[in-house]
């Protein structure tokens, strides 16, 4: 295992994907408690994040002195080399020369970390983003790449097996940034790349075993790749011990409520309680239009729903969830105030109190895409694992204003026919998300002799690494134009389709 030590960078967790990249298991945990994970975990190398902090005032973070002292490789990264260097008896200083962005490394020395990348005498693009710089390295050091704004952009003491950088390879701007955490965790610290997800669902499904012994397990499925994937490896660690219970609050995209119970049914065998409760959600949505209360009445519901299905079998001994590894770090907060709410994402927020049981989570070491490499591995269909991400509260939030039935259906059709022509146009998969969106408003149009008065369609389509920034699509004209008239065409209750060309910040991905 690689310990990486976060402190509190926004881009963390992509250092342990790229270490994971490389097959080589990597945890994260906050600098708070670096220490003790330390101990437990033993790793083979540690990797210091970046972080907001300065290590030039009082009270700073800091890692536990024992990863110096404890014979194994560190990498420092932008913050982390700074508290490496002020730790092992360097100096920092608040930079003059503040870097943000693209910059460029020369090399001027050749050294493990650089192997078969980057030859002394180079120059390479690097992204920074730095104030504060090293000035003064510790004994054992000597500098292995500059920058104009950094005089100690990387730095080495390969007798000890430390490295440094003020730069961040684990973001794609550094292009070659992915081949230099490899040098370190195949070469420097000498641990195989041999952490492959065939060999973790193998582990995973023992470990369900163990913890689960001859109880009974629940797991709400919701129809995403999440708990199918969930579900479908804990059918394989313990059979019908497992029931899985599908909630239909009727807010799905065509066709997906049935898909997802004849590929459990039928596919797999796994025992499947289908819900209808199509009429309870929408009954209780009607009139509704605020979308934290539309969320909040569906996860409200969801639950009372849940509880009851789950005690109409008998109840169970452990609630299974698709808890992924991005929502169990926890995160290192600096300001320590509450952060303001966009949108409150947690659909489910609650089940697992109030229900009172034990949880299986054997998703919560993973990141999205892995869990998706799992799904493969496990035999889930291909389009259904490769599915854009969708919404809990579903279309409730793609129709502003108040949801009917009529409105749903509308919306479906519509959101049918846009992805169609996108998975025609070979362009599903370079997509992030694409939805259509059922506006609150009727404009006038003509057909045939006719006038008409109906509703308005907009398209999305994003492209982004992670739903948290995200820019939108740029088709061509033809492609919109095609969408627009099959809609119109094949739709009724649209008249006029028009674009979302909104990128997020400012807006967001939904329209709710
Ligand atoms: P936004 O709209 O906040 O969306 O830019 C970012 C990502 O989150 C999804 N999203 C939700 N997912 N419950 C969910 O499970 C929600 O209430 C919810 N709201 C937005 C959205 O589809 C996008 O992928």
């Amino acid at each position: 295992t690689v310990l990486i030590i976060d402190f509190g960078s926004q881009v963390t967790q992509l250092i342990a994907r790229r270490v994971r990249e490389a097959g080589v298991y990597s945890e994260i945990v906050p600098f708070q408690s670096a220490e003790e994970a330390f101990h437990r975990i033993k790793p083979k190398a540690v990797i210091l994040s970046g972080g907001p902090a300065s290590t030039t005032e009082v009270g700073s973070p800091r890692a536990p002195q024992v990863v110096f002292e404890a014979g194994i490789p560190v990498l420092g990264i932008c913050y982390g080399e700074q508290t490496m260097c002020a730790q092992l008896g360097g100096k920092v200083e608040g930079g003059h020369h503040r870097e943000f962005g693209r910059a460029f490394l020369d090399i001027e020395a050749d050294n493990p970390l650089f192997e078969g990348v980057w030859a002394k005498g180079t120059r390479h693009q690097v992204w920074m983003s730095h104030g504060d710089r090293v000035t003064a390295l510790p004994d054992g050091f000597r500098v292995i790449g500059t920058s104009n704004g950094a005089p100690f952009a990387a730095i080495a003491d390969e007798k000890r097996k430390f490295y440094a950088v003020q730069f961040h390879p684990e973001v794609v701007h550094t292009p070659d940034g992915a081949k230099l955490l490899q040098n370190f965790v195949h070469k420097i610290a000498a641990i195989r790349g041999d952490w492959s997800m065939a060999a973790y669902k193998e582990q995973a499904i023992e470990t369900i075993r163990k913890q689960v012994g001859k109880g009974k397990v629940i797991c709400g499925l919701s129809g995403g790749v999440d708990s199918s994937v969930a579900a479908v490896l804990i059918h394989e660690a313990i059979g019908d011990q497992l029931t899985c219970i599908f909630v239909d609050h009727g807010l799905m995209r065509k066709n997906e409520a049935a898909e997802v119970v004849a590929m459990f049914r039928e596919h797999y065998n796994i025992p499947l309680v289908h819900v209808d409760a199509a009429d309870l959600f929408i009954g209780a949505l009607e009139g509704e239009s605020d979308p934290e209360k539309k969320r909040k009445t569906i996860g409200r519901l969801f639950i009372e729903v849940f509880e009851a299905e789950a005690k109409k079998i008998g109840g169970a001994d452990f609630l299974a969830q698709g808890t992924l590894y991005p929502d169990v770090i926890e995160s290192v907060s600096f300001t320590g105030g509450p952060s303001v709410t966009i949108k409150s994402h947690h659909n489910v927020g609650g089940l697992p109190e109030r229900m009172n049981m034990k949880l299986v989570e054997p998703l919560r070491e993973l990141f999205k895409d892995e869990v998706r490499v799992l799904g493969k591995e496990l035999g889930l269909p291909e389009h259904f694992i490769g599915r854009h991400p969708f919404p809990g509260p579903g279309l409730a939030i793609r129709c502003p204003g108040g949801i009917t039935r009529e409105k749903l259906e509308i919306l479906r059709n519509a959101d049918a026919v846009y992805l169609d022509e996108i998975r025609k146009a070979g362009l599903y998969d370079v997509i992030w998300q694409a939805f259509a969106v059922l506006l609150p408003v009727q404009t006038v149009g003509v057909m045939g002799d006719g006038r008409t008065y109906e509703f308005v369609c907009a398209l999305r389509a994003v492209t982004s690494v992670d739903g948290m920034t995200a820019d939108f699509y740029h088709f061509d004209m033809e492609f919109l134009g095609r969408v627009a008239t099959r809609i119109i065409n094949e739709v009724k209750g649209i008249n006029r389709v028009v674009y979302d060309v909104t990128s997020k910040p400012p807006g967001t991905i939904e329209w709710e």
